[in-house]
């Protein structure tokens, strides 16, 4: 029996929304973005959210608005320091060494896997640089909402977040990662829904929407809440002639990509969200199954204390189930694990990337502290793996995978 670390996830009613929009003739960004956004708005409980066309583009998209407004100052500017988890996406750092800004790399807390604050304090009490926080809130994980306000406000720091892992996850009536300034959610397949790929940028705050807006079509004004008032008003005061209205419809206000969604996508999404909530019990339940038949065993499911009762398990939507090995593991053992977990058709990865500082990209780039400066982020390399919690596998599926990782732990 297979076990695999993702489904396609589309149903036949995504399908048929997807066909119906084929035949209506507005492929391209239009009316049913504007519903999906929308929707997950009034989800997350946030007054906007701009749909792109990835997580990563998200991420891209939050750096280069706060770097480059088009009214007011730049919230960050180039050389900024900017703290990020040790155990990364890759898309979660690139953004900011691209645009011109400094991560500052943290270890990990390895209970929860998310950036560890007290680290982080630690590195912000040396160095003065440091002007932002983005922390990804992991795997399903939502970082205490609280603890990350009072960091930030004790420290006068920005607070961004990368929520691409984590949908789905609450802690009461607050989604993870919505309170600073703006987040990123990614839909790509293997996530708590899919748009196929897909992704956006939550926020309460209109400018930084609407740039996020402008930013995604080539930096115009014309998908703006204001666009009016840039061609009637000369908003910025930047316009050196008068336009007309049709002149107005190109006028580029900001710096930009095209990273825009299709309807597509937003079809697929809107009717995804209105399941969300079944699938992340769906995906609870798996790891709680997991978590059940592993116990007394070396494999450990990390799940930063959250099954453990009624009231902190929704504080975890599961988009993988990581698992620590609590044994030294030589090489070989881990390549017996790798081994047996192939055998038995339990696909298995890395968590995340491992240790970020590790990757051959980083280790090109100038003034990037040695991998070996991050214990806890090197252990999760070597002794962390993961499986897969969608929740579209079977309970068929779900017992063979529990008896066979057991079977695993046992025999290593
Ligand atoms: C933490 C994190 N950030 C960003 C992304 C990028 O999302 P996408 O694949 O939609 O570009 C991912 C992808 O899974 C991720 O795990």
């Amino acid at each position: 029996m297979k076990i695999p670390l993702a489904s396609l996830g589309l149903r036949p009613k995504d399908i048929h929304a997807a066909q119906l929009v084929l035949n209506s003739g507005q492929l391209t960004m239009g009316s049913r973005v504007d519903e999906f956004e929308q929707a997950m708005a009034k989800y997350l409980g946030v007054k906007y959210f701009v749909m792109v066309n990835s997580g990563s583009s998200a991420n891209l998209a939050i750096f280069e608005a706060l770097l480059r407004p088009s009214i007011g100052k730049p919230i960050l500017n180039i050389g900024d320091g900017v703290l990020v988890p040790a155990v990364a996406w890759p898309t979660t750092i690139w953004p900011i060494i691209q645009l011109g800004l400094t991560p500052i790399f943290v270890d990990v807390d390895l209970d929860n896997l998310a950036i560890n604050l007290k680290l982080a304090q630690e590195i912000i009490d040396m160095d003065k640089n440091t002007k932002a926080i983005f922390p990804i809130h992991p795997l399903g994980y939502s970082i205490d909402p609280d603890v990350l306000n009072n960091f930030c406000e004790k420290n006068n720091l920005i607070q961004i977040s990368d929520v691409c892992e984590s949908l789905g996850s609450w802690r009461g009536n607050i989604h993870a990662g919505i309170n600073g300034l703006a987040s990123s959610f990614s839909f790509y397949f293997s996530h708590h829904i899919t748009t196929m790929e897909g992704g956006g940028v939550a926020t309460n705050d209109l400018n930084i929407a609407d740039d996020i807006r402008a930013i995604r079509s080539h930096g115009w004004s014309r998908d703006r809440s204001d666009v009016n008032e840039w061609s009637n008003n000369n908003k910025a005061g930047l316009l050196t002639q008068n336009i007309s209205k049709n002149q107005s419809k190109f006028q580029f206000i900001t710096t930009g990509y095209n990273i825009r969604p299709m309807e597509i996508q937003a079809a697929i999404g809107i009717e995804q969200l209105k399941d969300l909530d079944s699938f992340v019990l769906r995906r609870r339940y798996i790891a709680k199954s997991v978590k059940d038949s592993l116990e007394k065993t070396v494999f450990e499911v990390i799940d930063g204390g959250t099954l453990n009762n009624k009231e902190t398990e929704n504080h975890h939507s599961w988009m993988l189930i990581p698992i620590r090995v609590n044994k030294i593991l030589t090489h070989p053992k881990r390549i017996q694990i790798d081994e047996l977990l192939e055998k038995f058709e339990i696909e298995s990865r890395p968590v995340l990337t491992g240790n970020f500082l590790n990757q051959p990209a980083m280790l090109k780039l100038k003034n990037i502290p040695a991998a070996s400066n991050f214990p806890c982020a090197q252990s999760v390399s070597d002794n962390y793996f993961m499986v897969g919690a969608h929740h579209d596998l079977t309970d068929e599926q779900i017992d063979y995978l529990c008896a066979k990782l057991k079977l695993i732990a046992e025999s290593i």
